[in-house]
């Protein structure tokens, strides 16, 4: 068992990460900027360290001392309209987080860094479905990583045992699709763009901590993995499927492009088909709990559910 560092662990993929993570045994330190985070992270089973990735701190040399780093943060992308002034900072902000983190690394014992980016860096991908070997064409967030991702090769080539994983649009009981469960099951309608409905490469939450456990001790350093169900769905059919396992009628009301980019912003109403292939996972010997939404919607849904009752309570 391990001695883990992690930055994000009290994040939306960060915390299931922590979850599993402590019950395979793992010491987990994890990264936190507030006390409530902190809170968060302990009641998981892991010991906080107090400090902010934007910052110069005592922390570097903690992560430094650490078998495994783990690199789950990134300023915030859900919520609210993203509009080009806030993606430009997500931008600079995520380079500056990444060098805090990994400059401290170098030359110290650290036997594997894993380094979570996203398949917004792939962009849009046609049929067949690519692997990780696709000539990026990044879309939505995508553009925003790409000078990130170039930092992280100057990194690898420094010689730091880092191993990326790209997880696709990852679904569970919070972040984006717990916004889009709330709005259906406030009987809101929900905007789609007209004449368009990608395919989204998607994944269970719990599916994604499993699988970057899983690479954790099996992926090969200097290798990159997509994490994504055996078949992406459309997006209008994550709408039913999410509203069938609600039990809510589905509204629906599609936009032109230009009023979307009004409304949500230019970043998020960038559509693109992501046909990506999980088989270099798969070859790793990783099984998916749920690999596909038909699958893992309903079991999302339920927890979903119970969290907002026990809230109500
Ligand atoms: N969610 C998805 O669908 C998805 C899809 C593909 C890829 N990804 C990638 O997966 C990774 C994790 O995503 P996520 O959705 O789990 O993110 P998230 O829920 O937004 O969590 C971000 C984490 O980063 C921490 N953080 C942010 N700024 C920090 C700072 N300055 N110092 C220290 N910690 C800071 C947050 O801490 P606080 O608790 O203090 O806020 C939180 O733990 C990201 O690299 C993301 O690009 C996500």
């Amino acid at each position: 068992m391990a001695t883990l560092f992690l930055a994000g662990g009290s994040g939306f993929i960060g915390s299931e990460f922590v979850r599993h993570a402590v019950a395979a045994g793992h010491s987990v330190q994890a990264l936190c900027r507030t006390q409530r985070s902190a809170a968060a992270v302990r009641a998981l089973g892991a010991q906080p360290v107090m400090g902010d990735l934007l910052e110069a701190g005592a922390w570097q040399a903690q992560a430094a001392q650490a078998e495994i780093v783990l690199h789950f943060a990134q300023p915030q992308t859900f919520g609210g309209r993203v509009g080009k002034a806030r993606a430009l900072r997500y931008e600079t902000d995520r380079q500056k987080m990444d060098r805090n983190l990994l400059s401290p690394l170098r030359g110290s014992a650290v036997r594997r860094i894993v380094y979570v980016s996203g398949t917004s860096y792939y962009g849009q991908q046609d049929l067949p479905p690519k692997d990780e070997t696709a000539k990026p064409n990044p879309r939505g967030w995508g553009p925003y990583i790409v000078k990130a991702m170039q930092q992280l090769e100057t990194f690898c080539a420094e010689g730091l045992p880092i191993l990326t994983v790209f997880p696709s649009s990852v679904y569970g009981a919070g972040s984006w699709y717990g916004d889009i469960l709330a709005s259906l099951k406030a009987g809101k309608t929900q905007l789609t763009l007209a004449r368009r409905d990608p395919t989204l490469a998607t994944v269970h939450v719990e599916d994604c901590a499993r699988a970057i456990l899983h690479l954790m001790e099996h992926g090969a350093i200097g290798e990159r993995y997509i994490i994504c169900d055996d078949r992406p769905p459309k997006y209008s059919e994550i709408l039913a499927e999410s509203a069938k396992a609600l039990d809510v009628p589905l509204k629906t009301r599609a936009v032109p492009l230009w009023l979307g980019r009004i409304i949500a912003g230019p970043v998020v109403t960038d559509a693109y088909d992501a046909h990506l292939s999980n088989a270099r996972l798969r070859s790793t010997g990783f099984r998916l709990q749920f690999p596909t939404i038909e699958q893992g919607i309903p079991n999302v849904v339920q927890r979903w559910l119970a969290a907002q009752a026990t809230r109500k309570e």
